[in-house]
């Protein structure tokens, strides 16, 4: 028998007698729903074993030397990202491009030495022709893109800055990396483009329910439409033109070397020296926090193993209402540096404060993907890691005053202008 006629053959086979007598060709309802289930099966383990194939693919040729150019990299995040590459990534080049906003600290990056696999350039993602000479004289293999106007607050106040850097200023940078990865023939390694986003992007959710990567977007700040912008043009950009892009979506991080206008290192700030610790509302808003470590921890894993042209929520599984962890902060305090001078306890200086406007009410990530596709799972559980950030800035009490007196910023004078 001619073969084109297999599946009418089996369609014969699968047909079926209804009650009334009737002789029904097709597939029986009976047979088709395990024929689906082993279908589906057998798919899902060819996409593993594609995925894997990949993936083993990636994280070999990783390990060759690779130009990186992180953006941003003097600002909360990127420097402990930098700091991360540095350690576990030697062979590779990084080249830090940061405006040094006020965000921007060149003292986060301190021990960090110019040299054979490290560049510091001062300039903004927003400067064509920065980038297109950074691009001819390096050549980048990856771009990490964290650069951004990044406070909710100050979004709120003067949105502007928010537009330029986050959205015209990625849009800068992916033409930079289109223009220079699609005209290079000899390139052996493909590149990437690793736009790093936030779970603003998606609004805020109810009691229940968790933000997942097909959720719709439903920015409400200045902050996250500019955010949610910056993903679409990234995703464009995919699908358009093929440019390699991933995007991650992560949940509000903490740590070493976070600006002190953001909760947690202000809320140490303002115990330490017992003044008011404000807190927005009536404090029971809910956040899904993350040590920074881990974040940048789940970065690499992306760059290893990632897929282009996928999305991936990066999350703590730890949700916490703001009026805790500022409790949470206060009783660490006591225990690590004894009472207020007047012999109460911090937690007193609480003070509930007319709340954000928009302010969002719950974030909560599902981060399933990236747990079952890349193997990322964060190692520091909330309790360990605030003990870890609080023992830091104990530690680094003079980067703290440096940053709240404004000095931080003659750093960048004394390294690179007064030489
Ligand atoms: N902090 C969080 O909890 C969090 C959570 C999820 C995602 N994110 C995202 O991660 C990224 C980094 O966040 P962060 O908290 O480290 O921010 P940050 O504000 O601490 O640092 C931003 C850095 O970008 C630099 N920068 C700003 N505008 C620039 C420009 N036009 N050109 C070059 N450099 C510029 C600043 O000088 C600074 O060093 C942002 O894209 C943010 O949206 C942050």
């Amino acid at each position: 028998m001619h073969p084109c006629w297999c599946p009418l053959f089996f369609r014969r086979l699968l047909s079926f007698t209804t009650e009334n007598g009737f002789v029904r060709e097709g597939w029986s309802v009976p047979l088709l729903a395990p024929a689906l289930f082993v279908h589906s099966v057998m798919r899902i383990e060819k996409d593993r074993f594609f995925f894997r194939e990949c993936n083993k693919k990636r994280q070999k040729d990783m390990d060759n030397q690779k130009t990186v150019l992180v953006t941003g990299g003097c600002g909360f995040i990127g420097a402990n990202f930098v700091r991360l590459l540095n350690q576990e990534k030697r062979s590779w080049r990084l080249i830090n491009l940061d405006k040094l906003t006020y965000a921007g600290n060149l003292q986060n990056l301190a021990g960090i030495e110019e040299g054979e696999n490290y560049r510091f350039v001062k300039g903004d993602i927003g400067d064509v022709v920065l980038l297109e000479s950074l691009f001819t004289e390096e050549r980048i293999d990856i771009v990490v893109h964290f650069a951004a106007e990044s406070h909710v607050d100050r979004s709120i106040t003067g949105p502007a800055d928010f537009i330029r850097t986050n959205i015209v200023g990625t849009f800068t940078l992916l033409e930079a990396a289109r223009n220079a990865w699609m005209d290079d023939s000899s390139r052996v390694d493909a590149p990437l483009f690793l736009h790093v986003s936030t779970d603003e992007v998606y609004g805020s959710l109810g009691e229940t329910g968790f933000f997942s990567e097909t959720t719709p977007f439903d920015p409400r700040s200045p902050y996250s439409a500019s955010k949610a912008s910056s993903d679409h043009l990234v995703s464009a950009y995919y699908h358009t033109y093929g440019l390699p892009t991933i995007i991650t979506n992560c949940s509000n991080n903490y740590g070493p070397y976070q600006f002190p206008e953001k909760l947690i290192p202000l809320i140490f700030n303002n115990a330490m020296q017992g003044k008011k610790l404000p807190v927005y509302g009536d404090g029971k808003n809910i956040r899904d926090w993350l040590y920074v470590v881990d974040h940048c921890q789940a970065i690499v894993a992306v760059l290893e193993k990632g897929r282009p042209g996928r999305r991936y929520n990066i999350g703590g599984n730890n949700e916490k209402q703001n009026k805790d962890v500022v409790r949470l902060i206060c009783d660490t305090l006591d225990r690590k540096v004894g009472l207020l001078p007047n012999g109460r306890p911090r937690t007193e200086l609480i003070t509930f404060v007319s709340d954000r406007l928009g302010h969002d009410r719950r974030y909560a990530i599902d981060a399933t993907r990236i747990s079952e596709e890349l193997g990322w799972q964060p190692a520091i559980s909330f309790e360990k890691g605030i003990e870890k950030t609080i023992d830091w800035y104990l530690d680094n009490r003079e980067w703290v005053a440096a940053v709240v007196d404004g000095s931080y910023r003659d750093y960048y004078r004394d390294m690179y202008e007064n030489r």
